[in-house]
């Protein structure tokens, strides 16, 4: 299987080009993230893709770092935020183990649509912990699979999407159910504080450093 950098630099063009595959669920846990910011927040965000979150959030906080392991979805994003006008967001290409990555802390950290694509979670969710503010919030959304009893359709996604990796059409992906992943935010060292699926399979999760 090709690495992570390469898989998702081919992806970049047509990523920026794909629709949100749900508006509404996307509006609204946009606006449960804003009402976790403050305006002079420092937030980091993770594996950003083509910056579309982080523009968005840009007017609601101090200023965003947001970084991305692929070189190419980092270029859209920064062409983006030229064109929109928007300074106070930093686009970096950069692994979320990377020791470049400026290192906070942070009040906040988003992780839209990564953490499952990160073969060792536990090390992931311990860095970030370490790149929080003591009482920082670590907001994510993750694409979890139910161990058992899932409807077919994500049945039939766990067996195809290693014929897809095969022949190079998917990424690395960890399949985790919530509860599994819930703990591992837990052991992390961070106090859930609001969950929810918006839409299945993807679990929406905001957890407080302690
Ligand atoms: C499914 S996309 C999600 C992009 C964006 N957050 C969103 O929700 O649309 C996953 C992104 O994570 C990035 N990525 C994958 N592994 C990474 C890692 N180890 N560190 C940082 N970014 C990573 C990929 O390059 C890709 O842009």
């Amino acid at each position: 299987m090709q690495d992570s950098a390469t898989f998702w630099d081919k992806a970049a063009d047509k990523y920026a080009k794909s629709p949100i595959a749900d508006e509404a669920a996307y509006a609204y846990t946009l606006e449960r993230t804003r009402t976790y910011l403050s305006a002079g927040d420092n937030i980091l965000e993770v594996g950003c893709g083509t910056g579309s979150t982080a523009l968005l959030l840009a007017g609601d906080v101090g200023r965003i770092t947001a970084s991305d392991i692929s070189s190419n979805m980092i270029s859209i994003a920064t062409e983006k935020a030229k064109s929109e006008g928007i300074q106070n967001v930093t686009f970096v290409t950069a692994a979320l183990s990377d020791d470049t990555l400026d290192n906070g802390p942070y009040d906040a950290v988003l992780a839209h649509n990564l953490i499952h694509l990160l073969d060792d979670v536990p090390a992931a969710l311990r860095g970030i912990h370490g790149l929080l503010k003591s009482d920082g919030v670590f907001i994510s959304k993750t694409v979890c699979l139910p161990k058992s009893g899932a409807p077919f359709k994500f049945r039939l996604l766990k067996a195809i999407v290693p014929l897809m990796q095969w022949v190079g059409k998917a990424p690395y992906v960890n399949f985790m159910d919530t509860s599994e992943l819930e703990s591992l935010v837990t052991k992390a060292g961070f106090k859930i504080v609001e969950t929810g699926t918006y839409p299945p399979p993807s679990r929406y999760i905001v957890a407080r450093k302690i």
